[in-house]
C-alpha cells in the first residue's frame, strides 16, 4: 500500500480549495469560514508541503494596508511554525464587480490599469514569500456575446499586460515565472485562451516567452472533451509545464473540481505515469509542485474537508505505486514491445537519408505490401490496455 504523504512529494493546496465554504449559484455557504492559520496547520499535519493563494483569499478585497499586513504576518508565522512553503501565488481578477468584464482585457481601460496594479502589488508579495510561480487564470477574460468583444484587440491587451509583468520581474530581479491557466468557459460564456493549445501558441507571441509557461487543470481540458495526459505530454515536450492543477472531472459539464482521480481515473493513471516516469521512453518529466485545485463537496463538514484533502494526496500516491508496478511488470514490457510502442522513437528516415533516397527506396513503396494490414499485423493495443487496467485495479 502507498506510503503516507511527505514533504518530498511536493503536494500543495490552494487556500481557496479547502477554504471553499460551499456557496454556489444556487445556494449560500454550507460551512463556516476557514482561518488561514488553521489551514496551514492542518495541511502540514496531513503531509502537504505547500499552500498557494489569491491575494483576496488572504486579505479581503479593499483591506487597509494594516489589515493586509496583519494577515501576511499571521501567514508567515504559521509557515515558520510548520515549515510549509508558498510555491505559487495568484491574483483574483474575477470576483469583485470591477472585473465583471475581465481584468487585463476589460473593454474599460481604467479597469485594465487597475488590474495591472493589483497584479504588480501581488507579485511583490509573491517574491517576498519566495514563490517561484505566479499563476494567471483569466476566468473573466472573455465574453458571452461575439459582438461585445474584439478578440484580436483583447489578445493584444493580454500580451501587453504579460509583457509588462515580464519586464517587472526582470527589472526587479525576481526569480518568478508565470503560468497561464487555460479554461474553456465558466464563469464567462467563452474564456480567452480556452485550452492548453491556445495558451502555448499565445506564449510564443510574447516578448519574453521563456518567462511564461502553463498551469493546466485536469478538469478544464476535460470540460472541452480533451485528453489531459496528451496535453501535458505536449506541454512537457515544449518545456512549458511550469505548474499543474490536479482535480477530478466527469465529462463535458461544469467545472466539478472533484478530488484528483475521482473523475476520469484512467486518465489520472496515465497522467501520474507521465509525471513520474516521463512517458514510456523516458523524456522530460515534471518535478514541480503537485498542486490540488479541487473543491471539497458542499455536502461535507470540516471532517469531510480534511478527509477529501487527504484523499487527493492518497489518490496520487496510489496511482504512482500502480504506475510503477505497471512499468516493472515483464509482461507489460513484452506487450509494449509487441504493440511497437518504443518504435515511435526511431526516426522515420535513415541517418542522412534525403527525400531522393526515400524516393529511390522501392521497399518503401513499390514493393511494400500494404495489403498485409488487412486482417493481419494487429497492434495488440487492447491487450496492453487490459494489462494497464489490471494494474490500476490491483489485480496484478
Ligand atoms: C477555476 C480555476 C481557479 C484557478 C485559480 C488560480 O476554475 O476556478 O481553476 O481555481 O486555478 O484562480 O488562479
Ligand atoms: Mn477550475
Ligand atoms: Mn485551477
Amino acid at each position: 500500500m502507498a506510503d503516507q504523504p511527505t514533504r518530498e512529494d511536493k503536494f500543495s493546496f490552494g487556500l481557496w480549495t479547502i477554504g471553499w465554504t460551499g456557496n454556489d449559484p444556487f445556494g449560500p455557504p454550507t460551512r463556516p469560514n476557514l482561518d488561514t492559520v488553521e489551514a496551514v496547520t492542518k495541511l502540514a499535519e496531513l503531509g502537504a508541503y505547500g499552500l498557494t493563494f489569491h491575494d483576496d483569499d488572504l486579505f479581503p478585497f479593499g483591506s487597509s494596508d494594516a489589515e493586509r499586513q496583519r494577515e501576511i504576518d499571521r501567514l508567515k508565522q504559521a509557515l515558520s511554525d510548520t515549515g510549509l512553503v508558498v510555491p505559487m501565488v495568484t491574483t483574483n481578477l474575477f470576483s469583485h464587480p470591477v472585473f465583471k468584464d475581465g481584468g487585463f482585457t476589460s473593454n474599460d481601460r481604467a479597469v485594465r490599469r487597475f488590474a495591472m496594479r493589483k497584479v504588480l502589488r501581488n507579485i511583490d508579495l509573491a517574491a517576498e514569500l519566495g514563490a517561484k510561480t505566479f499563476v494567471m487564470w483569466g476566468g473573466r477574460e472573455g465574453s458571452e456575446y461575439d459582438a461585445a468583444k474584439d478578440i484580436q484587440g483583447a489578445l493584444e491587451r493580454y500580451r501587453e499586460a504579460v509583457n509588462m509583468l515580464g519586464d517587472y520581474v526582470t527589472d526587479k530581479g525576481y526569480d518568478i515565472r508565470f503560468a497561464i491557466e487555460p479554461k474553456p468557459n465558466e464563469p464567462r460564456g467563452d474564456i480567452l485562451l480556452p485550452t492548453l493549445g491556445h495558451a502555448l501558441a499565445f506564449i510564443e507571441t510574447l516578448e519574453r516567452p521563456e518567462l511564461v509557461g502553463v498551469n493546466p487543470e485536469v478538469g478544464h481540458e476535460q470540460m472541452a472533451g480533451l485528453n489531459f495526459t496528451h496535453g501535458i505530454a505536449q506541454a512537457l515536450y515544449q518545456g512549458k509545464l511550469y505548474h499543474i492543477d490536479l482535480n477530478g472531472q466527469r465529462g463535458i459539464k461544469y467545472d466539478q473540481d472533484l478530488v484528483f482521480g475521482h473523475g476520469d481515473l484512467q486518465n489520472a493513471f496515465s497522467l501520474v505515469d507521465l509525471l513520474e516516469h516521463g512517458g514510456p521512453a523516458g523524456g522530460p518529466s515534471y518535478d514541480g509542485p503537485r498542486h490540488f485545485d479541487y473543491k471539497p463537496s458542499r455536502t461535507e463538514d470540516y471532517d469531510g474537508v480534511w478527509a477529501s484533502a487527504a484523499a487527493n494526496m492518497r489518490m496520487y500516491l496510489l496511482l504512482k505505486e500502480r504506475a510503477a508496478a505497471f512499468r516493472a511488470d515483464p509482461e507489460v514490457q513484452e506487450a509494449l514491445e509487441a504493440a511497437r510502442v518504443p518504435e515511435i522513437r526511431t526516426n522515420t528516415l535513415n541517418d542522412g537519408e534525403s527525400y531522393d533516397d526515400l524516393l529511390a527506396d522501392r521497399s518503401a513503396y513499390e514493393d511494400f505490401d500494404a495489403e498485409q494490414y488487412f486482417g493481419g499485423k494487429g497492434f495488440g493495443f487492447v491487450r496492453l490496455q487490459q494489462l494497464m487496467l489490471e494494474h490500476l485495479l490491483g489485480a496484478r
